[in-house]
């Protein structure tokens, strides 16, 4: 009895290490099971990790008219001939070359969700994918650490991607780009060259920053609640079908955020006072909205705000004396200030000015003496409804500490700006 079942083990034991020699045997690997890629293809691990990410996401798209995905296999991520969309870079001290920007404009890609794609791949410092289809979210950038020097500049003349001058990435001659936005992306890791790239009007401030272009693409469900602990610096989420509250917490992105585009959604809710921090903010345009409650007093704290776009909303009380003294004297730097088709009903003294000038557009609201507005019966409809955002008491904001903007305030062309320029198809 007792040696039927030694005999019986060890036959055991020589049927599994048959089994394994097979799983080992690479001959056998590359006839039998498909030829998965393994970490020593890849010259580093990050780029196996990145493989794994991209496969993962390829197998959630459910549509791709042009049949991008199938380049997206095999191990050479960064060639230019494979992995369309996705741009390689040596950043930072390690000079490790990895994934640092996803360019998936016009590919017209379905897929659930991006959450679980870009946010993992920790490298990335550029995702743009105007007009695809992404269903559900916004995904958490928190986790990314991002090791560049990025300046976005508008471009006119000549559309094109250039690799930086420092370091040897493959992001080169935009393939998708050329057709679908005025912009010249160039990445430096040389600090040191920052003067030489004022000359031809980079954006200043924009390191350590990251961006995130996601307009026209059929997004739904909420911001994430805590949207506000990422470091996005250019953040456009434009037509979309967004829903729910500008979250309070995105003060937070005090330090790092320059321009966001919320426009065209279906946001609801109070209107932030969170959204007066944000000091650096040069462009906020959260028109076409469903976003209720008078204008905060934190507002005029936006020092560094241009474009400031909250028409179309249900926005209601007066507009403040503080909000239009941004725009005043030559420290002013609020260039725009669209407040139409909402239902202010005053607008103080300091305004009328802007009115004037063209700066402020108040048309279609509720505001007695002034020309091109609601009819009474829609004032007094809306007005009647009950309102529930907190009332803009206080007269006096307390700002949070922030640098003074620059002195030379440049009345700059609307395609100028990163995420307005986006728009442009
Ligand atoms: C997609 O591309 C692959 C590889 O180039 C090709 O084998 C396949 O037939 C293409 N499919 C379609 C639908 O064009
Ligand atoms: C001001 O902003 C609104 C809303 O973004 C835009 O439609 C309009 O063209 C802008 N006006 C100027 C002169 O830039």
């Amino acid at each position: 009895m007792a040696n039927n079942l030694v005999l019986t083990l060890s036959h055991c034991l020589v049927l599994l290490s048959y089994v394994a020699a097979i799983l080992a045997s690479p001959a056998l690997k590359g006839h039998y099971i498909s030829r998965e890629p393994q970490l020593l293809d890849f010259p580093n691990e990050r780029l196996y990790r990145a493989y794994l990410v991209i496969q993962r996401f390829k197998g959630t798209i459910t549509s791709d008219p042009k049949n991008i995905t199938s380049t997206w296999s095999g191990h050479d991520i960064c060639s230019e001939t494979a992995y369309l969309g996705f741009y390689c870079d040596t950043p930072g001290q390690a000079k490790i070359l990895t994934v640092t920007a996803v360019v998936l404009n016009g590919y017209g890609l379905r897929a659930p969700t991006v959450e679980g794609f870009i946010d993992q791949l920790p490298d990335l410092a550029f995702f743009h994918a105007a007009s695809n289809n992404f269903g559900i979210g916004v995904p958490l950038l928190a986790g990314l650490t991002y090791l560049y020097k990025l300046s976005v500049v508008a471009n006119d003349i000549q559309p094109q991607v250039s690799g930086s001058a420092g370091a040897q990435g493959t992001f080169t001659a935009g393939r998708c780009l050329q057709a679908t936005i005025n912009l010249k992306f160039h990445f430096d890791t040389d600090p040191k060259k920052k003067s030489k790239r004022k000359g031809w009007g980079a954006i200043p401030g924009a390191t350590d920053s990251k961006v995130l272009l996601l307009n026209y693409n059929d997004l739904s469900g909420q911001l994430p609640s805590n949207l506000g602990f990422s470091k996005v610096s250019y953040l456009a989420l434009a037509n979309n079908k967004l829903t729910g509250p500008i979250p309070s917490s995105i003060s937070h992105l005090q330090d790092s955020l320059q321009e966001m585009l919320l426009l065209n959604n279906r946001l609801s809710g109070c209107l932030p006072h969170e959204l007066g921090m944000l000091t650096n903010a040069v462009v906020l345009d959260a028109g076409m909205n469903q976003l209720t409650g008078p204008i905060p007093p934190s507002f005029s704290c936006l020092t560094s705000v241009e474009q400031l776009n909250l028409g179309s909303n249900r926005l209601y009380g007066e507009i403040p004396d503080s909000l239009c003294k941004l725009a005043a004297g030559p420290a002013g730097r609020l260039a725009n200030l669209t407040l139409s088709s909402n239902y202010f009903t005053s607008v103080a003294p300091s305004c009328l000015r802007l009115i004037k000038d063209g700066v402020l557009n108040v048309k279609n609201n509720c505001i007695p003496g002034l020309a091109n507005q609601r009819r009474p019966a829609e004032c007094a409809s809306f007005l009647s409804q009950p309102k529930t955002c907190p009332a803009a008491t206080a007269v006096h904001a307390v700002c949070p500490a922030s640098a003074p903007a620059p002195a030379d305030r440049v009345v700059k062309d609307y395609s100028s700006y990163v995420t307005y320029a986006t728009l442009h198809k």
